[in-house]
């Protein structure tokens, strides 16, 4: 364009207008839909009629969650809370808890200690794949290139490095960790953490291996049942919203004020939740939302838009590789209608 179609007072006019658009926070496109409560109740709109996938149903307990159990909530990092739908249903927390032992870990052992003894490696296998964990055996102690805290094997031995005199004592670092970072007492839920405890059987084998493989030191056992434990916690979508703006405000709960988690090691936790989180449909939901993000069987996702906000969703049923469908699409749109990814120019 001829740099001078318009004069010098009409561009500084044009720039006064850009620059007011700038200062309200959005663009002129995506100012229609600015207001995050508008966005909420739009993408639940737009996604409470969707009856696309499956609970999951190799925990008993899960197959008779409500499958309609559709809950929307975000968390900005002022600590202002926008939901819609039903966000008071509890569910269990399941593999969402995976990110908050392993920064558990990083809290108190520092950054190295993950990715030395576990990794922090994509495994390019589902969730709970022994092959997987047949393929890193050889490294084990070296740095594993090929595993992470967010995979079952993963976790279960990050569990393991929670330090504690015995079973309760870790337990009570574990919900701990979690409550502050929830901002309230979290319980577990009893009937989904026996119904996984009597089907636990294939965990409790990639328990034994890891232990067999050098990556859990002692009592596979206990690490196994805490994990199975630490997946029965009850959250709803306003709790799992908290807990994903606390990573969002820098490891400070943004409701309670509690510095949770180091500023410092958040970068970390959040690099691992991009890389594993949504095992391995993790790059194709990075491709599309930027958003370090992870998911549980029992229907949660949380997504973390770091300096911005939280968010939360919960529908139970899920697509082949264990992530809710609803929850994907719900956040998704939320987060490109606020701008929310962070490889996206800032607006
Ligand atoms: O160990 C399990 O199989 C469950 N407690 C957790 C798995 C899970 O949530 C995978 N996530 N999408």
């Amino acid at each position: 364009m001829n740099r001078n179609a318009f004069s010098r007072p009409r561009r500084l006019w044009l720039a006064g207008v850009v620059a007011s658009l700038a200062i309200a926070g959005w663009t002129l496109g995506a100012q229609q839909a600015s207001d995050p409560q508008t966005v909420v109740n739009n993408a639940y709109n737009q996604f409470k009629a969707l009856k696309e996938g499956k609970n999951a149903d190799y925990i008993p307990a899960l197959a008779k969650v409500d499958p309609n159990l559709f809950g929307i909530a975000l968390v900005t990092v002022d600590g202002k809370v926008y939901t819609a739908g039903d966000i008071k249903t509890e569910v269990s927390i399941q593999s969402i808890s995976k990110v908050f032992t392993m920064a558990q870990v990083i809290q108190e052992q520092g950054l190295d200690a993950i990715e030395k003894r576990i990794g922090v490696d994509a495994t390019g296998a589902r969730f709970n794949s022994i092959i997987a964990v047949e393929g890193v055996k050889v490294v084990s102690g070296t740095g594993a290139p090929e595993m992470n805290p967010l995979v079952n094997p993963g976790a279960i031995s990050a569990t393991s490095m929670v330090t504690g005199a015995n079973a309760d004592a870790v337990w009570k670092k574990i919900i701990g960790f979690h409550n502050d970072a929830a901002g309230r007492s979290l319980t577990v839920l009893q009937d989904v953490y026996k119904s996984e405890s009597d089907s636990n059987q294939r965990n409790q084998a990639i328990g034994a291996l890891m232990l067999a493989y050098g990556y859990i030191k002692s009592n596979w056992q206990q690490a196994v049942d805490l994990y199975t434990r630490q997946c029965s916690i009850g959250v709803n979508a306003k709790d799992l919203a908290v807990m994903a703006a606390t990573l969002a405000a820098s490891g400070k709960n943004p409701v309670t004020g509690k510095q949770v988690l180091d500023a410092g090691k958040v970068p970390g936790v959040l690099a691992v939740m991009a890389t594993a989180g949504l095992y391995d449909d993790s790059g194709k939901w990075l491709y599309h939302t930027g958003l370090p993000a992870k998911s549980g069987v029992g229907g949660g996702i949380i997504a973390v838009s770091p300096g911005k906000f939280g968010i939360a969703v919960i529908s139970p049923p899920l697509d082949d590789a264990g992530n809710s469908i609803r929850a994907q699409r719900a956040i998704a749109v939320v987060s490109n209608a606020l701008g929310g990814n962070p490889y996206a120019p800032r607006k």
